[in-house]
Formats: C-alpha cells, sequence, structure tokens
C-alpha cells in the first residue's frame, strides 16, 4: 500500500508525464505546418512516449493501492519561434522532468517503499537517456547554424533518430 505522501508525488508526475506529451505534441505539429517532417515525426513519437511513461505510473498507483488522478493539464504554447530554440525546450524540459524523478525517489527512501524506489529506477534510466538524446541533437544543431541545406539534412537525421527508436525502444 501506498503512502499519501508518495501517492501524491506519483499522482504529481502522472501531471507532469501528461504535461510533457502535450507539450510535445504540441511541437510536433509546429513543426509540421513548418514542413520539418523528421523533426515532426519524432515530436510526435516522443508525445506518445511521454503518454506511455504516464500510463506506466497510472497503473502502478492503482495496483499499490492508491488512486491515480487524471487532472486538468496546462496548455502548451503553440509557436516554438524557430526548431533550434525548440530543442533547447525540449533540451531543459527533460532536465525539468530528471529533477522531479529524482525529487520522487527521494520520496520513496523518506516513506521506505523499496517497491516503488525499484519501479522508478526504469524512469531513472531513460531520463539519462533522453538527456542524451537531446544533446547530441542539440550537438548537431550547433554544428549546422543557419545553413539551409544543413537544415535539411539535419531534418532527415532526425528522421533516422525517429525510425531507430521506434525499432529499438519497446515502450514506444
Ligand atoms: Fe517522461 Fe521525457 O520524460
Amino acid at each position: 500500500m501506498l503512502s499519501k505522501k508518495l501517492e501524491k508525488a506519483l499522482n504529481n508526475q502522472i501531471c507532469i508525464e501528461a504535461e510533457s506529451s502535450q507539450v510535445y505534441l504540441s511541437m510536433a505539429s509546429w513543426a509540421e505546418i513548418k514542413g520539418l517532417e523528421g523533426i515532426a515525426g519524432f515530436m510526435y513519437m516522443h508525445s506518445d512516449e511521454e503518454r506511455q511513461h504516464m500510463l506506466k505510473l497510472v497503473k502502478y498507483v492503482n495496483e499499490r493501492g492508491g488512486h491515480a488522478l487524471i487532472s486538468e493539464l496546462k496548455a502548451p504554447k503553440t509557436d516554438f519561434g524557430n526548431f533550434q530554440s525548440m530543442f533547447q525546450e525540449l533540451y531543459d524540459h527533460e532536465i525539468f522532468v530528471s529533477k522531479s524523478i529524482n525529487e520522487l525517489v527521494h520520496v520513496t527512501l523518506e516513506e521506505k517503499d523499496y517497491a516503488t524506489h525499484n519501479f522508478l529506477q526504469w524512469y531513472v534510466a531513460e531520463q539519462i537517456e533522453e538527456e542524451a538524446l537531446a544533446r547530441t541533437i542539440l550537438d548537431k544543431i550547433n554544428l549546422i547554424g543557419n545553413d539551409k541545406g544543413g537544415l535539411y539534412l539535419f531534418d532527415r537525421d532526425v528522421m533516422q533518430i525517429t525510425a531507430d527508436s521506434a525499432a529499438t525502444d519497446p515502450n514506444v
């Protein structure tokens, strides 16, 4: 049985994952209307992943005798300016999510809930991967600068990253 404190913290994370899914969905839609097909595909996939992260938490909370609460979500912004700053926002957002997961892990230790501690290790590992991927993409962006041909190739590259992770990630 989850403690009330941990149940509340897990429900907060459910909200964060759901909002993350909305943020990336909004990025996907923005990229799509700008003709950035590869980037849009990447963001659609990322949005789906966040929904899976959210669902996994919902199932876990209910399985442990809690009540997963589906709450109202903050509306994401709809205009991201340019693709460079959009990916910077994605990176910053993942850093925020990692901090939140770390705080959640801290609560499991305070509450001596080792089952939940164990369950959350999947999220800890996932955040390392997501941050690394976002950093790799930002490095590529720095390399291409404002070169239009570079942007075309970058968009193709991101499309490939999406295809690769769809092929290897069982959680997509
Ligand atoms: Fe579920 Fe990208 O954090």
